[in-house]
C-alpha cells in the first residue's frame, strides 16, 4: 500500500504541487501551484479538497504567494503576508483548517518580527550595493520567508502525525471483519497522508483486519464515488459503492456495524459540520443503533465557535446537482436549486470524537475544551 504516491499536496524542488482531485479517478496529475490566484482557484475548484489537506495547501499558497516579494521593508512584507491570507481565506468557508493554517502561518510571521534572534544572516547583510539598512530589511525578510517555509512543513507533518495517531485509537474502535460505512472522502486525498477517518481502515489493512467497507457516493460532487472507492481499492480494501440514499437499507441488512466519518469544523458543543448528507446518515445509525465516530484533528475543532448554527455553511452552484456529471441536462435549464456543501451532525448523534490526542466522549462541550486546551 503506498500512499506516498497519491498525496494531495507536495512541496519539492522549490515546487508546490496540488493533485488536481477533479480528474479522479480517470487521471491523476498534479499541478504546480505558482501565485494567490492559482491557489484560490484550486481550493475553490476542489482540484484540492478535504479539510487538512486545504489547511496544508493553504499554507504552503500563503508562502508561495510571497516569496517572490524583492522589497526590504518587513512592514510592507509583513502586509502584503496579511492581505494574502485574507484573499486566500475566501476560498471556502466552512472547513476551518483553513483560517486555523493561515492564522498559524500569520502568528510565527508576527512573533518573527517580534523576536531580536529572528536574525540577519552575514551574507545577506554584506550585499553589496545597497545601504546598511535596506541589506539588513532585505536579510530579514529572507529570513522571515524561510521561517513561513519551515511552518507550512511543520502544519504537513503535524496533520501527518496526527491523521496516524487518529488511525490508531480509531482502530481500537473496530474489530476485524466489520462492516463499516463511510460518507464523502476523508481519505489520503483529503489529508497530508493517512486520512482522518480512513487511517484506521488503512491501519486495519494492514493488520489483516478484513473490513467490509461501504462508500457513499457523496453527491453532488461524488466525493465518495470518485476518491473514497478510488484510494482504497487501491489499497486492496474491500469496498463497495452505494448511492447515498442506500445508506439505510445496508445498516438494516445488518451490514453495517460502525460509522466513520471526517469532519470541517466541530463547534465548541460538539456539534460538527462534514459533507452534505453526513448528518442523515447520523440519525439512521442512531435509529438502527449503529456507533458513529466522527474523526476530527484539534486543527478542525473551533472553540471560538459555540454551536453548529455558528458555522458558515458553503452553498455552492446548482449545476453541480443537475448537469455537471451528465452528458445532457437532468433537469430543465434554469431550475431552481439549493445546494448547501455541508450539513452539521448534531453532538447528540456522535457517539465519539477521535482526535490525535484521544477519544473524547460526551459531554463535549466539557471534553472537548480540555483536549484542546490540555
Ligand atoms: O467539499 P470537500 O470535498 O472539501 O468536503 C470534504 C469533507 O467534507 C470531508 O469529509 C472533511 O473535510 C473531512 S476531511 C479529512
Amino acid at each position: 500500500m503506498n500512499l506516498d504516491d497519491i498525496l494531495p499536496v507536495r512541496y519539492e524542488e522549490g515546487r508546490l504541487l496540488v493533485m488536481d482531485q477533479t480528474r479522479l479517478p480517470g487521471e491523476c496529475i498534479y499541478e504546480e501551484i505558482r501565485t494567490k490566484e492559482e491557489m484560490w482557484d484550486a481550493i475553490k475548484k476542489l482540484k484540492v479538497r478535504g479539510a487538512p489537506a486545504i489547511g496544508v495547501a493553504a499554507a504552503y499558497g500563503l508562502y508561495v504567494s510571497l516569496r517572490d516579494f524583492s522589497g526590504d521593508s518587513m512592514e510592507d512584507f509583513r502586509l502584503l503576508a496579511r492581505d494574502n491570507a485574507a484573499y486566500l481565506n475566501s476560498a471556502r468557508p466552512t472547513a476551518v483548517n483553513l483560517s486555523w493554517a493561515l492564522r498559524r502561518m500569520i502568528r510565527l510571521l508576527d512573533s518573527f518580527v517580534a523576536s531580536p534572534e529572528s536574525g540577519v544572516s552575514e551574507e545577506a547583510s554584506a550585499e553589496p550595493g545597497v545601504s546598511e539598512g535596506a541589506n539588513q530589511g532585505r536579510a530579514s525578510v529572507e529570513q522571515a520567508k524561510k521561517a513561513l517555509l519551515e511552518e507550512a512543513h511543520k502544519i504537513r507533518i503535524e496533520d501527518e502525525e496526527s491523521c496516524r495517531r487518529m488511525g490508531e485509537y480509531g482502530l481500537s474502535l473496530l474489530r476485524p471483519g466489520m462492516g463499516i460505512l463511510t460518507h464523502c472522502n476523508a481519505g489520503t486525498l483529503a489529508t497530508a497522508k493517512y486520512g482522518t477517518c480512513l487511517s484506521p481502515l488503512y491501519l486495519g489493512q494492514e493488520q489483516g483486519y478484513d473490513f467490509h467497507v461501504y462508500a457513499d457516493e457523496t453527491r453532488p460532487l461524488l466525493q465518495g464515488a470518485r476518491l473514497t472507492s478510488w484510494e482504497l481499492s487501491r489499497a486492496g480494501v474491500d469496498v463497495t459503492l452505494i448511492c447515498d440514499n442506500m445508506a439505510s437499507i445496508v445498516m438494516k441488512n445488518g451490514w453495517i456495524d460502525a460509522v466513520v466519518v471526517g469532519c470541517d469544523r466541530m463547534a465548541a458543543n460538539g456539534d460538527g459540520a462534514n459533507k452534505i448528507g453526513t448528518s442523515g446518515v447520523a440519525i439512521l445509525a442512531r435509529e438502527y443503533g449503529i456507533p458513529f465516530y466522527m474523526f476530527v484533528p484539534t486543527s478542525t475543532i473551533d472553540l471560538e465557535t459555540p454551536t453548529g448554527d455558528d458555522i458558515p455553511i458553503e452553498l455552492r452552484d446548482g449545476e453541480e446537482i443537475y448537469k455537471m456529471w451528465y452528458q445532457e441536462p437532468m433537469a430543465p435549464e434554469g431550475v431552481k436549486t439549493y445546494n448547501p456543501s455541508f450539513d452539521v451532525t448534531k453532538a447528540k448523534y456522535i457517539t465519539a470524537v477521535i482526535t490525535e490526542r484521544g477519544i473524547v466522549y460526551p459531554p463535549y462541550e466539557e471534553n472537548l475544551r480540555k483536549i484542546v486546551e490540555g
